[in-house]
């Protein structure tokens, strides 16, 4: 008894502070909130987290409502799933909803929440982003970039084709899944920096592995489930883990971006005249006229954006439209005769023939409606109280646009769970029903480039084979299962390996 006495004593204290907190934030609990679901104490809601998160909000949502509240331990979280209510979020309250949250893994893996993806919205986060726009983003560049998208998506061709050249003029069981992922990567990081890091010409096949190993460790920690600890700081002392874990990777990943920059810095020197090319090489000639603001830091924060934010979502929305074009031969069957009657046989696609191509962006658009690759954006946080479907979201309260429940609201779209590209036809997209890259201010920056590399990659593989699914009826992709299919080329594709 003597010895534990203390620490009666001090959880004695600990619960009348608990008690006067509890009872404070009820005194203080703000009036006309959205509605929310009971709660328990202390945790909130946190009990009714199941993964993956934008389904649990949308059941939610369909018991309380397009605009709900709810607790995540300490913290206040509403929930928009009506495109009336994203609307308003992504209009007027545009500017103050124009926050990001920050959590322990966007500390330590985001430079402290710096980098474009978490800054807070202020001078720093409208520098990058018209950093990112200029020299990464706009069209000049985005052409200038054009040989490297090009030459991947020709590789992927050629590996496939050699794929299928054991069985000629039959179908071949192929899986297309980390084909996709290593064209992605390569497009991103080539863009970036120069190197390949899959196929031939691979500099270094460790350093690859490494970079891979480490993007998949950042989306988990980030985007990939909810760490308790960051609603309620005393379970930290339970997910020791966790934060070690995240702690190392985030050390990794600064040395290797580091490495990077002085790579490109000491090649620059050697060869006398810098080369251009790649998007570091650029940043780091900016670095030595404006020293002050073009920092190290900047330009590794960039880097990883860019992979981070521009090589799942992309490699994702291939494979669902490739999934789903196989289980809807009618919809394969319609782009193959599209891409037939514009382009032919004759020459391969390219990205100018993309405007020329509604269904084929029609498939691109359905796919990213069933199957949003950040299907709640990235949360938002409010700066200061705003009003939303006309009740009060405090600030500080974390947003999220849950775009895949409105992609699925039967009274925004017919027969709304089905793939149907031809619905985009008569330009059925308005605005804030259909938001894949969310909207307004913090809307996705890469959304021109992916619409190029999706679509001239899907309309090459759709020029260059014909598809079917390995089974009869059709297949469907549960997550982590490969997505295989069966190919066989077509006349265009001898007269590109030719070349
Ligand atoms: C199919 C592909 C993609 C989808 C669906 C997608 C989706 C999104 C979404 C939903 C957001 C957050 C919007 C919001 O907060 O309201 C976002 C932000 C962002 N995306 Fe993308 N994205 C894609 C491709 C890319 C690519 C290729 C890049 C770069 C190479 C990229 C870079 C970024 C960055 C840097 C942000 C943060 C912007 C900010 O906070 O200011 N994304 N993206
Ligand atoms: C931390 O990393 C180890 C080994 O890398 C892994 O086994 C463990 O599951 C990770 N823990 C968490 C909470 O991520």
């Amino acid at each position: 008894m003597e010895a534990s006495s203390p620490y009666t004593f001090l959880s004695l204290i600990f619960f009348l502070l608990l008690t006067l907190k509890l009872f404070s934030s009820w005194l203080k609990q703000p009036k006309n909130l959205p509605p929310s679901p009971p709660s328990i104490p202390i945790l909130g809601h946190l009990h009714l987290i199941k993964l993956p998160l934008h389904r649990t909000l949308h059941s939610l949502s369909q018991s309380y409502g397009p605009v709900i509240s709810l607790r995540f331990g300490s913290r206040r979280v509403v929930v928009i799933s009506s495109a009336e209510a994203a609307k308003e979020c992504c209009t007027e309250n545009d500017l103050v909803l124009a926050n990001r949250p920050t959590s322990f893994a966007t500390k330590h893996l985001g430079y402290d929440s710096t980098v474009l993806t978490l800054a807070s919205y202020g001078d720093h986060w409208r520098n990058l982003r018209r950093i990112c726009t200029l020299e990464i983003f706009s069209s000049t560049r985005l052409n200038s970039f054009l040989p490297i998208r090009r030459d991947e998506i020709k590789r992927l061709l050629l590996t496939l084709n050699k794929r299928t050249s054991s069985s000629p003029g039959d179908f071949t069981k192929v899986e297309l899944r980390s084909m996709f992922l290593e064209m992605i990567v390569n497009i991103v990081v080539r863009m970036m920096t120069g190197k390949r890091y899959y196929g031939e010409d691979v500099t270094n096949v460790e350093e690859a592995r490494s970079f891979r190993e480490m993007i998949s460790e950042i989306l988990q920690y980030t985007f990939g489930g909810v760490y308790p600890g960051d609603f309620l700081s005393i379970l930290r002392l339970v997910f020791r883990d966790y934060e070690k874990n995240v702690s190392r990777l985030s050390k990794r990943l600064n040395e290797f971006l580091q490495n990077l920059i002085e790579e490109h810095r000491a090649s620059s020197k050697k060869g006398g005249g810098r080369s251009t090319d790649t998007m570091v090489d650029h940043l780091l000639s900016l670095q030595e006229t404006q020293p002050e603001y073009y920092t190290d830091e900047i330009i590794k924060g960039l880097t990883m954006v860019m992979v981070v934010g521009g090589t799942d979502t992309s490699t994702t929305t291939m494979e669902w439209a490739m999934s789903f074009l196989l289980s809807n031969p009618n919809s394969l069957k319609r782009a193959a005769e599209e891409l037939d009657s514009v382009i032919g046989q004759e020459c391969l696609i390219d990205e100018t023939d993309i405007a020329k191509l509604p269904y084929l962006q029609n498939i691109v658009s359905e796919t990213l409606r069933l199957k949003p690759p950040a299907p709640f954006l990235v949360p938002h946080m409010s700066s200061e109280d705003c009003t939303i479907g006309g009740y009060n979201v405090p600030r500080q309260t974390t947003v999220f646009i849950n775009a895949w429940s409105i992609h699925r609201d039967p009274n925004l779209w017919d027969d709304a769970t089905s793939f149907k590209p031809e619905r985009f036809e008569n330009g059925d997209d308005g605005q804030f029903k259909f938001l894949p890259f969310g909207r307004g201010r913090r809307a996705c920056p890469g959304e021109d480039m992916a619409q190029r590399v999706i679509n001239l990659a899907l309309g090459s593989l759709i020029q260059c084979f014909e598809w079917k699914s390995i089974s009869e009826e059709g297949i469907n992709m549960p997550k982590g299962v490969q997505l295989e299919a069966m190919c066989k080329p077509r006349k265009i594709m001898a007269r590109i390996a030719e070349h």
